[in-house]
């Protein structure tokens, strides 16, 4: 990779950082269009996130990622917000426009356009949906699935007080039932997404029976480690369509990139292997 003392400088901010995948992600971008840029990772300490926020345009920086646990301390250190980071009160990409500290969420377009791009067909008004899980990925994915139109969003949680709270806090037509209950839900259901961390390497699988979910259901696990979930695994077997999470983390990469380096990037098999191949 070449960049110059011209060059574009962009990165996510996490704490720590050493896990994200965004560096790989935006420097494969930045070498396929010939961009003279660089995105780094830069490891903020909660205590001094605000500060380090508030410092990007006085450091040329054209903006930051905002991943695990800045999302919220970001949307509060911004001059500016767009209608998702208003709605979900978190920032996960920051552009700085003509100085002014500009917040956007991507998270609920990256789930949509991963969705519509496994499963072009998919649409929200088909049939009730039922979301698995009630931290910062069901809130935007019920979020968005409201936004579309859903008739009938179901928030299943452990813990039923944060399904309640997401319930109370969106409104129509999102419902809180109870963990026992995801089984019962899929019957009719037109989608399951997995917002939990189960399934994913190092975690219990999601233990859920199949047997009442329609079979044309498109299951969506946002796990992307393994790629091939148990549940996309037990829903790939009895037919139905699955969806794994690696497209949601590309898709939700496209905004920053665009506005920070110009260039709408493109998701790919090659952009998917160059990131499988480090997971
Ligand atoms: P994120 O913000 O990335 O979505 P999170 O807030 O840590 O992450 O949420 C993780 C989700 O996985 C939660 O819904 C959590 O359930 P609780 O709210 O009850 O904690 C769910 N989860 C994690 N481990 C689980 C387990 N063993 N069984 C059921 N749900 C689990």
């Amino acid at each position: 990779m070449t960049f110059t003392g011209a060059a574009t400088v962009a990165g996510v901010a996490g704490w720590p950082i050493t896990h994200s995948r965004s560096p790989r992600i935006h420097n494969y971008w930045l070498r396929k269009y010939h961009i003279d840029g660089v995105y780094v990772p830069f490891a903020i300490d909660p205590d001094g996130a605000r500060e380090a926020f508030r410092a990007i345009p006085s450091l040329g920086l054209a903006g930051m990622n905002v991943t695990v646990p800045h999302k919220e301390t970001a949307y509060k250190a911004m001059d500016e917000v767009d209608r998702w980071a208003q709605r979900l009160k978190a920032v996960n990409t920051i552009v700085v426009r003509d100085g002014v500290l500009y917040g956007a969420n991507t998270d609920a377009y990256g789930f949509l356009e991963s969705l519509r791009e496994a499963q072009p067909s998919w649409r929200a008004d088909i049939g009730p949906a039922v979301v698995l899980g009630a931290g910062g990925a069901a809130r935007a994915i019920v979020a968005a699935l409201q936004d579309e139109g859903a008739t009938d969003i179901f928030i299943a949680n452990r813990t039923v007080a944060r399904a309640k709270a997401l319930q109370d806090e969106l409104g129509d037509p999102v419902r809180s039932i109870a963990w026992d209950e995801r089984a019962e839900a899929l019957d009719g259901a037109a989608l399951i997404v997995n917002t939990t961390t189960l399934g994913m390497e190092g975690q219990p699988p999601l233990d859920l029976m199949l047997d009442a979910l329609p079979p044309d259901a498109v299951v969506y696990d946002i796990v992307y480690v393994p790629l091939e979930t148990p549940l996309l695994a037990a829903a790939r077997a009895r037919g139905n369509p699955a969806v794994d999470g690696l497209g949601m983390l590309l898709h939700q990469a496209r905004p920053g990139f665009c506005d920070w380096f110009g260039t709408d990037p493109e998701v790919g098999q090659v952009l998917r292997d160059h990131v499988l191949e480090a997971l």
